[in-house]
């Protein structure tokens, strides 16, 4: 017989560049911590819904039009936001896949980010910064789990195509780019070290 695989879930992740990565991620590193310090309002956005971290995603959510820095990697995107466009074969037609949102997010000990998508927008990502060692991933989730009812589990060493969820690494100098509807999470971080990411979204105008 043959087995077919159809309608695949694609994700994309690598570097974002060859070299320079450390010098981008310091300098982006260090707006980062001075927006925390500068952004009062979003401090208490987060006290409230990002318990023990900081996002700038209620506050200052368009850093890709506020800093040259931020301006950088989204330039510095470009090249695999329409290379993973055009794997999954987009007929993008006259419209342009524009970043909309860009934000950061610092997750010390403890602090993660629940399943969730990111409606209203077409393609997701997360760029890292500073990944310390032992902290997490994204983890996803299978799109079709709502629809698995009387289906048995995997086995626990199922090949990862497979899995109900897998984990990516995050490593710093590097992105990961998904589709918005595709549910993913941030399970807490379990080092002291924080952990510095830019998170962003496209929409298709
Ligand atoms: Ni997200």
């Amino acid at each position: 017989m043959t087995l077919h695989t159809l309608f695949p879930t694609r994700l994309a992740a690598g570097p974002l560049q060859r070299a320079g990565a450390a010098t981008l991620n310091r300098q982006l590193l260090k707006e980062c911590q001075q927006l925390r310090a500068d952004d009062a309002a979003g401090r208490r956005w987060s006290k409230k819904n990002y318990p023990g971290g900081y996002t700038s995603y209620a506050s200052s959510h368009r850093l890709h039009l506020m800093s040259p820095t931020f301006e950088v990697l989204r330039d510095k995107l470009r090249r695999h936001v329409e290379g993973f466009a055009s794997a999954l074969e987009w007929n993008l037609g006259k419209r342009d896949l524009e970043m909309t949102d860009c934000w950061i997010n610092i997750n010390g000990r403890h602090v993660g980010h629940g399943l969730h998508l990111h409606p209203l927008s077409t393609l997701s990502g997360t760029y890292y910064v500073q990944v310390p060692s032992g902290s997490p991933g994204i983890k996803f989730e299978d799109p079709r789990l709502d629809r698995f009812m009387a289906a048995p589990p995997r086995r626990a060493h199922a090949h990862r195509d497979n899995q109900p969820w897998v984990t990516l690494p995050a490593v710093a100098g590097h992105f990961v780019l998904f589709e918005s509807w595709l549910r993913h999470e941030v399970v807490p971080n379990p080092v002291s070290a924080e952990r510095v990411s830019v998170s962003f979204n496209y929409n298709w105008f």
